[in-house]
């Protein structure tokens, strides 16, 4: 790693802004992001790692394009994604697809997830410990994916990550360096269901974190 960093930059100082991956190289990465995302999905459904087990149905490790410039995390499954093992297919989820597909993007372009894989009951907020117990599969989905932008839906995305309560009106729409990523806080598509007048904000914070996701600027 070290080695191809330093390359690299020696080709940027030599005025190189672009490297070319071979296409086939390209697709053979991905199908490697995929092998190692069906593993961790299969992990994730053996897993008796915190209580969230008991209760669920189906365990919802996210999907989406494995290749993904943008993630999005969601705070947990509800009762329809436990259904379907999907994330985002209930009420909420049907916003936040509506709303990718108003930016002109198609939600298979990202990749979607939560901060922990199993629904808790009757759709409690994931206690601090279920979501510390579910990091380690949430991280290798971030290192597989490597995205360049995570956008957070709602606080208990923003306290998984930052480990510190967040208030979503107050930090929402900044940009946060973490680990050589762009973390960016937004309302969770439940909130703006039960208050709409916030519907215009999250499509422009979406709209937003795409922008950042696709633009060639470095974090
Ligand atoms: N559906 C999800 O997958 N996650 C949420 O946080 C809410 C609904
Ligand atoms: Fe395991 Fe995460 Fe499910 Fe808990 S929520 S049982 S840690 S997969």
């Amino acid at each position: 790693m070290d080695e191809l960093r330093d390359y690299l930059n020696i080709l940027k100082s030599l005025g190189f802004n672009e490297i070319f991956i071979d296409k086939e190289e390209k697709s053979v990465e991905i199908q490697e992001k995929v092998k190692l995302l069906e593993q961790i999905a299969q992990q994730i459904k053996n897993c008796t790692k915190c209580d969230l087990h008991k209760s669920r149905t189906n365990p919802v490790p996210g999907e989406g394009n494995p290749d993904a410039k943008l993630m999005f995390v969601g705070e947990a499954p509800g009762g329809d994604e436990d259904k379907q093992g999907r994330p985002f297919v209930g009420r909420a989820g049907k916003l936040l697809t509506k709303m990718i597909e108003a930016t002109g993007h198609k939600r298979e372009e990202f990749f979607i997830t939560n901060t922990v894989k199993c629904r808790p009951p009757k759709n409690r907020t994931p206690t601090p410990w279920e979501q510390e117990a579910c990091w380690e599969y949430l991280e290798k989905q971030i290192e597989i994916v490597d995205p360049k932008v995570i956008c957070l839906l709602g606080a208990a995305a923003g306290y998984a990550f930052l480990k510190r309560p967040v208030k979503i009106t107050k930090e929402r729409g900044q940009i946060i360096k973490w680990n050589g990523r762009i973390l960016y806080l937004t309302y969770h598509p439940a909130y703006i269901l039960r208050n709409l007048q916030a519907e215009p904000i999250l499509l422009q914070d979406i709209k937003r974190a795409i922008e950042l996701a696709y633009s060639q600027e470095e974090v």
